[in-house]
């Protein structure tokens, strides 16, 4: 690769490219091009390779790599630590995701406060005093929470090497600039280049760090896909603005789990962690697919809908792209077309297919699992694929078809049904 050649940068996915274009020729986006001058700088190059925790300066065995989990420490927010796999470990870096306004700044500035050692907070996007008048609404005003309203990723890393702080927070990312590199704040080489750094950082000291992403619309993070792969943890924060309800979900977690799942409430004072999940217990999650399924259900669950118009709502403003929510759909569309309640407390988990067969889910274990958290007594769920000997925390309704799930349990009597059919 030349070294101090011009090249051309997406600012959508990062390829690199020797001319300018009007279209990338990686990801298709169109005016995403940008001049880089100067190539990738040599220490960035170094910073990829210099991610040794443990100190080790060579190849060593793996059965003599010291871990103890004695060293993640939970970080003081319940439902944050589920989604961490239990809390934070030495030099862990974390990308926090989500669109303007869901609440990004305030879950960090609570996390800071919940941290109870020393905090460095940089931030590119408000002044000390914004996070300070909001630290006071939020009633987080811990005594060892630092601000530093700075964007130069260099006097970021020399503050925090100064100070040692227990956890390194950065709002935004996107708002970070290096200045020993020519392009603009934002660009793709930028947000990379200063995470790398950050990151190398953090490694290097044992700090968690923890880095805020805006994500655009469409919800990719903007421009720093690119981050996702540096980072140990990949966090989402969704909602819908409207809505009081915030999911934190973590899209990949070296170490922990992924598809766990932390709900909160935003509320006058920050958010809340959601308990026990009434918010869910009153829903009915739904796909968007619903002509497809309403096909099904006449042919295969014996249910009349050809002359209805069929709506489906995702309570909390949600959008359910999971395939195994066309049960859930399809034991509304029954529900209310027969004018029959649910039985309360169930779950419904399933696929269907065009044929009405109920086909397994991704993670059933653990989905079960949640649901019993959240008060559910019994699911019902796909039989094929489901293991023999499978301890369910919950009684299970198994079965292959639509066909076969009409005589269930599951449709309950008609006093309410008669109160609903009276107001039609
Ligand atoms: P914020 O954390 O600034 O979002 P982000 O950093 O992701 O852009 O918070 C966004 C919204 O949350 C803001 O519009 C107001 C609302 N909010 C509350 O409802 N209660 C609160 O206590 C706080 C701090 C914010
Ligand atoms: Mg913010």
């Amino acid at each position: 690769m030349a070294k101090t050649s011009t090249t051309y940068e997406c600012t959508a996915c990062g390829a690199r490219f020797p001319r300018p274009m009007g279209k990338c020729g990686a990801c298709g986006g169109f005016g995403t091009i940008e001049e880089v001058r100067g190539g990738l700088r040599k220490d960035l190059v170094r910073a990829r390779s210099a991610f040794s925790e443990s100190g080790f300066q060579h190849p060593v065995p793996l059965m003599e790599v010291p871990v103890s989990d004695q060293d993640r420490r939970p970080t003081g927010l319940r439902e944050l630590d589920r989604v961490l796999g239990g809390g934070v470990v030495p030099g862990m870096v974390v990308l926090l995701g989500g669109e303007p306004g869901i609440g990004k700044s305030t879950l960090v500035l609570q996390w800071a406060a919940a941290c109870g050692g020393t905090v460095l907070y940089a931030s590119g996007e408000e002044s000390e005093r914004q996070i300070k008048l909001r630290a006071q609404r939020l009633g987080a005003e811990a005594p060892g929470i630092h601000l530093f309203a700075e964007t130069d990723v260099r006097r970021i890393l020399e503050a925090a090497e100064a100070m040692k702080p227990a956890l390194l927070l950065v709002d935004s990312i996107q708002t970070l600039f290096d200045p020993e590199f020519e392009s603009a704040a934002g660009s793709v080489s930028q947000v990379r280049g200063c995470a790398t750094l950050l990151a190398r950082w953090a490694k290097a000291s044992g700090t968690p760090l923890v880095l805020v992403g805006h994500v655009t619309k469409d919800g990719t993070l903007a421009g720093p896909k690119v981050l996702e792969h540096l980072v140990d943890t990949v966090l989402a924060f969704e909602g819908d603005r409207h809505h009081h309800h915030r999911l934190l979900r973590a899209l990949k977690n070296r170490f922990g789990a992924a598809f766990e799942l932390g709900v909160f409430a935003m509320t006058g004072h920050g958010l809340e962690p959601v308990d026990g999940n009434p918010f869910f217990l009153e829903a009915e999650p739904s796909p968007g697919c619903a002509a497809t399924v309403c096909a099904v259900a006449e042919r295969r669950g014996g249910i009349q809908l050809h002359d209805r118009d069929v709506y489906l709502n995702v309570a909390g403003g949600l959008e359910i792209e999971d395939p195994a929510a066309d049960l859930a759909v399809l034991a509304a569309l029954a529900s209310s077309a027969l004018g029959r309640l649910l039985a309360p407390k169930t779950l419904f988990l399933g696929e269907v297919g065009l044929t009405g067969e109920v086909r397994p889910v991704a993670q059933l274990p653990l989905r079960l699992q949640e649901g019993a958290r959240l008060g559910f007594d019994q699911a019902a769920v796909p039989r094929m694929g489901l293991e023999p000997g499978l301890r369910a925390p919950l009684k299970l309704i198994a079965e292959t078809s639509l066909e076969r799930m009409r005589g269930k349990p599951w449709l309950l009597g008609r006093a309410e049904a008669d109160a609903g059919r009276a107001s039609d």
